[in-house]
């Protein structure tokens, strides 16, 4: 493996920074600065380029990307529940509200136990860089300890991460087993864990974010949600929580607040640039609008959304309303620790939202709603550069002052589940194989800010 830290990669690809088409980079030179933030990007024909190739060439920092390679900006998972991992592809034969208490908290409550905590937070953190998410938006337990051991394996293993402690305090929703232990005391982990990331001896490049995360208004007191939407303000960081996940979830709120979970969250402040909202399944036009008003974002998460939602995310109509909206895979909620799987069940959740899914139904009123379709270019846009926009960093594509967060598809690896065709697979074609038909095997290396993170180098 190969840093590229003070490197220039010369190379071809693809990215999506606008939705709906693809940016195809064809011997490409991207000039990384020492920093790991992308210094230039130069295409063939540039006035420039020639002589970029050669001095890099003559200094020894020319690294070149075999024929068969294909460089894509790293992916970004906008919702995965850190602890959750040793759950995944099981336990998804209920409702949210009984997988919570039945499975999902007691697996939560073990993280008191600071040794399971570094076990598998080290393995999430591997695999997840292996399967080439170079950014991860995490919720972690109830624990102080064990979440400072996720942000430790963030910075120990390179992914850039935004880390949240989780805020549970409510006694009618959370068991006493896993419950924090008053409002105060949650409300101060939260701050604490703030003030752990950011004077992190390791973190000085900012590589690792804290989030203020009440899990969801179910399991939050008012007294809680109004300190959280507080301490945001007060320290500036992101916010993540569930919004109007299932048909439970967003009766719940409705009952409890008398408005829908987006209105609720609005009123506690909780709804900024920095926020991101898991789920949504069942906003209304206003939350919608609330949303694009504040500029928070949608984490669109659908095979979680299969098991847990009871209802398909209108993707198409968020887009098109102008929201943030980027891929998350909901670990353990989803069963797949890979954002190609997320890419390719938003394109057939779409697909089945336009279509309708009775049999019995004649096809034109099967579904109520029409175009909602999105394709493998939405896809790999929400998972790559949407994903950058939702978190306002400067992650997702190739271009000056964006790190470089990359992976390489070698679609001739041994092992691997791409089958090129020379003669019919030509530019963006090639991006749909890879969307559609990639596996691991195929991702060669991994660069979080230009530090090869994960793979082989391709020689
Ligand atoms: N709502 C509250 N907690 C969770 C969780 O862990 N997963 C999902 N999918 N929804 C939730
Ligand atoms: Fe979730």
């Amino acid at each position: 493996m190969t840093d590229l830290k003070g490197k220039t990669l010369l190379a071809s690809g693809f990215h999506a920074p606008e939705r709906g088409s693809i940016d195809e980079l064809r011997d490409a030179l991207i000039a990384v600065r020492e920093d790991g933030v992308i210094a230039s990007v130069l295409r063939p024909g540039d006035e420039a380029y020639e002589a970029a190739v050669g001095a890099a060439a003559r200094a020894g920092t020319l690294v070149r990307l075999p024929k068969g390679h294909y460089l894509l900006p790293g992916l970004v998972d906008l919702h995965v529940h850190a602890p959750q991992y040793p759950q995944l592809g099981q336990a998804l034969d209920v409702p949210l509200e009984v997988w919570l208490h039945k499975y999902t908290f007691p697996l939560e409550a073990r993280y008191a136990d600071v040794a399971f905590a570094r076990r598998n937070y080290g393995l999430l953190v591997k695999d997840l860089l292996a399967n080439g998410t170079t950014t991860a938006l995490y919720f972690a337990t109830i624990h102080r300890d064990a979440t400072r051991i996720l942000v430790d394996a963030c910075l120990e293993r390179g992914q850039r991460a935004l880390v949240g402690k989780v805020v549970m305090d409510n006694a009618d929703q959370c068991p006493d087993y896993y419950r924090d232990a008053s409002s105060q005391a949650a409300v101060d982990g939260a701050a604490e864990l703030i003030d752990y990331v950011r004077a992190h001896p390791d973190n000085g490049h900012g590589l690792v974010s804290p989030v203020v995360t009440p899990r969801f208004i179910p399991s939050c007191t008012d007294a809680s949600l109004v300190e959280l939407g507080a301490l945001a303000k007060s320290c500036g960081s992101h916010v993540q929580t569930h919004c109007s996940e299932s048909d439970w979830e967003h009766g719940y709120v409705l009952e409890r607040y008398g408005v829908t979970d987006t209105a609720a969250l609005d009123r506690f402040g909780l709804l900024g640039r920095l926020s991101v909202l898991a789920h949504a399944n069942f906003i209304t036009p206003d939350d919608m609008d609330t949303i694009r008003v504040r500029r928070s974002a949608v984490a669109h998460c659908p095979l979680s959304n299969a098991y847990f939602a009871n209802a398909v995310f209108p993707l198409k109509a968020a887009l098109e309303k102008g929201l943030n909206v980027g891929l998350g895979t909901d670990i353990s909620g989803g069963p797949s620790a890979s954002l190609f799987d997320a890419m390719r069940g938003a394109v057939m959740a779409s697909r089945m939202l336009e279509a309708g899914t009775d049999p019995d139904v004649p096809p034109e009123r099967r579904s109520s709603r029409r175009a909602a379709r999105i394709d493998f270019r939405d896809a790999f846009h929400l998972a790559t550069a949407a994903g950058g926009t939702a978190l306002d960093l400067p992650v997702g594509q190739f271009a000056a002052g964006y790190h470089f967060d990359a992976f390489v598809i070698d679609t001739e690896a041994v092992g691997g589940t791409i089958r090129l065709q020379e003669d019919l697979d030509r530019g963006e074609a090639i991006l749909q194989k890879i969307v559609y038909t990639a596996s691991r095997t195929n991702i060669a290396t991994v660069w979080v800010g230009g530090r090869a993170v994960a793979g082989r180098f391709p020689s």
